[in-house]
């Protein structure tokens, strides 16, 4: 599945070919260790770390079950995840949360569960259905005081957020529509301050980034977004590639250092 559109693939004159013994037989070591790696066992691997890790816990069961009946894309984060965004905002020590993309509020809860009582998360949404689902599952996990949603385009919440004058955020993760990370990324300059941590889902794209032929409005947002990330020096950023039970993919973090 994931082995014709491996990117990068071999050379011939790459490696020593007399002494890899897959050569010999016709196959490329890559390749090898591609197909003895399937999905289903990042999957199983991602199931067996979250029943540790996270184990049951019933307020984000229920959001994923409210998702599904109420027919939402099942692309949330996923629960180990959630527990990386959880686990950087406590590291951050955020009170003040910005999310683009709230979906149903699955991600949300997770990084609500960081702030202290009087912390403040703000999550933007683009489509009025799914946010209504986020608003239920918001309340039934106690976050209805924390959690301010807006609905709408995002361009008016960014306005209206700018002439709000709020105080710069300590996080910001952006998970909605791709091609336009690149325009999210400045926003999340401006709305924050050193010491921000951006962070934005569905930067690797099975691989695809590479992909410099790409017509997909997703891959090209992502380039040019990673680009972007490279050459701007107010900050120290990486990318780290993923795998699990949402496939192959991965998160770009970056610090505001001035
Ligand atoms: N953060 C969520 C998943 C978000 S999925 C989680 O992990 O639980 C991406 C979301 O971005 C979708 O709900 C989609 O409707 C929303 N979206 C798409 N375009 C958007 C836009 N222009 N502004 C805000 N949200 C947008
Ligand atoms: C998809 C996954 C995501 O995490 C997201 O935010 C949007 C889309 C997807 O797999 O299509
Ligand atoms: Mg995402």
């Amino acid at each position: 599945m994931f082995g014709s559109t491996l990117a990068h693939p071999p050379q011939s004159g790459e490696g020593d070919g007399e002494r890899d013994p897959w050569r010999a037989c016709g196959l490329r070591l890559q390749s090898v260790v591609w197909l003895d790696m399937p999905a289903e066992r990042w999957t199983a691997v991602d199931h067996y770390l979250a029943d540790l890790l996270v184990g049951s816990d019933s307020t984000l069961e229920a959001a994923l079950s409210a998702n599904a009946a109420a027919g939402l894309p099942p692309i949330d984060v996923s629960p180990t995840q959630g527990r990386l965004l959880q686990l950087l905002a406590r590291l951050k020590g955020a009170r003040s949360i910005l999310e683009i993309g709230t979906l149903g509020g699955y991600s949300t809860i997770w990084l609500a569960r960081a702030l202290p009582d009087d912390g403040r998360l703000i999550s933007l949404e683009l489509d009025s259905a799914y946010a209504e689902v986020a608003r239920a599952n918001i309340a039934r996990a106690g976050f209805s005081e924390l959690v301010e949603q807006r609905v709408g385009p995002p361009l008016e919440s960014r306005q209206q957020l700018s002439a709000e004058g709020l105080r710069p955020f300590d996080l910001i993760f952006i998970d909605a529509d791709k091609s336009t990370t690149p325009e999210y990324f400045e926003w999340a300059l401006k709305l924050g301050r050193p010491g921000t941590l951006i962070i934005a889902d569905n930067v690797v794209r099975r691989g695809e980034l590479i992909d410099q032929e790409s017509r997909d409005p997703s891959v090209r947002g992502m380039r040019t977004f990673v680009e972007r990330l490279a050459e701007e020096p107010r900050v120290f950023a990486t990318v780290i590639q993923t795998v699990g039970s949402k496939g192959y993919d991965g998160f770009a973090i970056a610090l505001v250092t001035n």
